[in-house]
């Protein structure tokens, strides 16, 4: 496998946002066959946090463009292209890219919405880089948000004790003198699309029958399995291609879906625990946004630090994963 020529392209502004409303162990407890214990000793999830019912992904995108701007001095006027990552949008035929461009009258953008679900932020990420390395964009925002709690069955323990709402939203811009992003690994398994799923106009896969009328659906085991076998696999040929040794990257951040998964990613990687960042702990798995949540709270808490080598990898229904070797700062 050849190694990857970096693109001329760099994330130059982020930000985030999370609803206000925590769901913890304890209020799951009353509602399922549950506990605080198996929980946490399963997942690593100790909160979520849940969307109000008029609140919807074009709320929580548009809240974490908002802190954005409220943190970087970046201007959305010469944003050239959206792209919102979600499988959660207010209105199935209204991009929420599109909301975002008209909440912030963004003069000439194109808008659209990418679903790859917990991998959508960074194939959103690997579209953006490519498209502003290529030079048909100087500026691309990129925002994942999603609003799970309304796709969640509260009565199936099984899956709402993982599930919370957020954004996270990243600018990308041209960069020639440091490219930061140094290398890319995508892939897709539709034939695994009936482990994770959520019925729609149709309730048919491939010819198999679907339950669950408009509910996140999974079977937890073999989604665990994907990601064990799967991402480890992915980040191997994403290493190779960047033709970077592991122990260069300085911080992990993987699709923020349970602390065990992450765990055994990190030890088949030969990548240390302590370089793992994630966000489920108290926000869930907040799929397209938990990555760019991740890094943010890295950033807040000081760790990630200006020339930090980042390797994020998202994984999820479809089955989709991807991931990316990008230099911040
Ligand atoms: N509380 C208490 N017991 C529970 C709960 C719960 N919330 N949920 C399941 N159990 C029970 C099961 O019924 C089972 O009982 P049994 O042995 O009597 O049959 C037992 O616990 C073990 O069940 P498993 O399913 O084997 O538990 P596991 O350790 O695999 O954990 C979990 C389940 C947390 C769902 C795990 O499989 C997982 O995280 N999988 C990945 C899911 C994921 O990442 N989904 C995101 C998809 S991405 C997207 O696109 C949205």
């Amino acid at each position: 496998m050849s190694i990857s020529t970096p693109l001329q392209a760099r994330i130059t502004a982020i930000g985030s946002y999370v609803p206000a409303h925590i769901l913890s162990n304890a209020d799951l407890q009353g509602m399922v066959d549950t506990n605080d214990e198996w929980i946490v000793q399963r997942t690593g999830i100790k909160e979520r946090r849940i969307a109000a019912a008029n609140e919807f992904t074009s709320h929580l995108c548009i809240a974490a463009v908002q802190n954005m701007l409220t943190r970087y001095p970046s201007s959305l006027d010469d944003v050239e292209l959206i792209i919102v990552a979600t499988h959660t949008p207010d209105l199935p035929s209204t991009p929420v890219a599109c909301q975002i461009q008209a909440h912030f009258c963004i003069p000439e953008t194109g808008a659209y919405d990418l679903n790859a679900t917990c991998a959508g932020f960074t194939y959103a990420l690997h579209t953006a880089s490519g498209l502003v390395a290529a030079g048909v964009h100087s500026k691309v925002l990129v925002v994942g948000g999603d609003s799970m709690s309304k796709i969640t069955d509260y009565t199936d323990r099984s899956t709402c004790i993982l599930f919370g709402d957020g954004a996270g939203a990243v600018l990308v811009e041209r960069e020639e003198e440091r490219p930061a992003f140094l290398a890319h690994h995508l892939g897709s398994d539709g034939s695994g699309g009936k482990h994770v799923y959520r019925t729609g106009l149709s309730s048919n896969l491939n010819g198999i029958p679907l339950a669950g009328e408009g509910k996140l659906v999974q079977n937890g085991r073999e989604v665990y399995k994907f990601a064990v076998t799967t991402v480890p696999q992915g980040i191997e040929k994403l290493l190779m291609k960047s033709g970077l040794p592991h122990t260069t990257i300085d911080w992990f951040i993987p699709h923020s879906a349970n602390l065990r998964i992450i765990e055994s990613i990190s030890e088949k990687c030969g990548i240390a625990f302590e370089k793992a960042l994630y966000s489920l702990e108290y926000y869930g798995n907040t799929s397209a946004a938990s990555i760019p949540l991740s890094l943010d709270l890295g950033i807040k808490e000081g760790k990630v630090r200006s020339g930090d080598t980042l390797l994020l990898y998202g994984f999820g229904g479809g089955l989709t994963h991807s991931g990316l070797i990008v230099r911040w700062g």
